[in-house]
């Protein structure tokens, strides 16, 4: 069955990957990004995620069936910046979707959270991110000593939170919206190529994101998309709030007894 699917983050890496293998698939993608894609539109502030969904809602007037957020950005940007687009942006298209996807048989959405959500977060940036007060968790965001680096991990644990939370709400679980997410470990992308280019990256990252498979020190978009695409076009509705940790056993090495 052909789905409508929007992809946010669509012109480049993970989320252009999964607009390759969906369309691949039969689907209908709506593309948003700031550039070369259906529709532009800048999910870093208010304006622009209303804008996003309005365009939406004119080129998909009897629904959606998915929704993939994979827009995303890190550092050098400020750490308001990165939870703007990261936190606020992805859980604004969400939410701003949901309506759509409400019109969908099988609607599906999918979040692109990190393993970073998993390490140097800053816990009372993550609650000021949950309390849905962007102005506060912005201001918080560059004045509460985080680091940029935990600026990023904040975002995605602040996502996650989300995601488990909203899952089981009436808006989502409870109106069949089936919600989930993956959770990348290190992937070449424009996002990290420069990083990964340099042995000094490349090593500083095996040590920060261990990878157990023999002779792989990072994913391929590709192998993200096959599992992005999947969660955004599952026939079966059993699966709801689940985060899949796409990271060569990343996710293992730091927290192995949790199941
Ligand atoms: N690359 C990695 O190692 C890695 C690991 C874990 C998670 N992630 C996450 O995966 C997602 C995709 O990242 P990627 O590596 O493919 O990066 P990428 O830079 O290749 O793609 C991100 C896309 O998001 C778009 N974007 C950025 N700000 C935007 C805004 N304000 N409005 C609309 N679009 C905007 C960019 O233009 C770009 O096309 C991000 O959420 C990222 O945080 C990446």
């Amino acid at each position: 069955m052909t789905r409508t699917i929007v992809v946010t983050g669509a012109a480049s890496g993970m989320g252009r990957a999964t607009v390759e293998e969906l369309t691949a698939a039969g689907h209908r993608v709506i593309g948003v990004d700031l550039r070369d894609v259906e529709v532009i539109a800048d999910l870093s502030t208010p304006a622009g995620r209303s804008a996003m969904a309005d365009s939406v809602a004119r080129l998909a007037p009897d629904g959606i069936d998915g929704v993939v957020a994979a827009a995303g950005v890190t550092v050098p940007l400020p750490p308001s910046k990165i939870i703007a687009v990261n936190y606020f942006g992805a859980v604004a298209t969400f939410e701003l979707l949901r309506p759509l996807l409400l019109r969908s048989a099988t609607p599906c959405a999918v979040a692109v959270i990190s393993t970073a959500a998993l390490m140097d977060y800053d816990d009372a940036l993550v609650e000021a991110c949950l309390s849905g007060d962007e102005a506060a968790a912005q201001a918080m965001a560059d004045t509460h000593g985080a680091t940029e680096a935990t600026g990023y991990a904040s975002s995605k644990q602040a996502l996650a939170r989300w995601l488990r939370r909203a899952a089981v709400s009436k808006e989502w679980g409870g109106s069949g919206l089936l919600l989930n997410g993956v959770g990348p470990g290190s992937v070449l992308t424009p996002m990290t190529e420069d990083f990964l280019s340099t042995p000094e990256g490349r090593a500083m990252l095996a040590k920060a994101t261990p990878i157990a498979l023999p002779g792989r020190a990072y994913g391929e978009a590709s192998e993200l998309a096959e599992i992005i695409a999947f969660l955004a076009t599952l026939r079966g509705r059993y699966l709801l709030g689940q985060i899949i940790f796409v990271d060569g056993g990343t996710e293992l090495f730091f927290r192995p007894d949790l199941i």
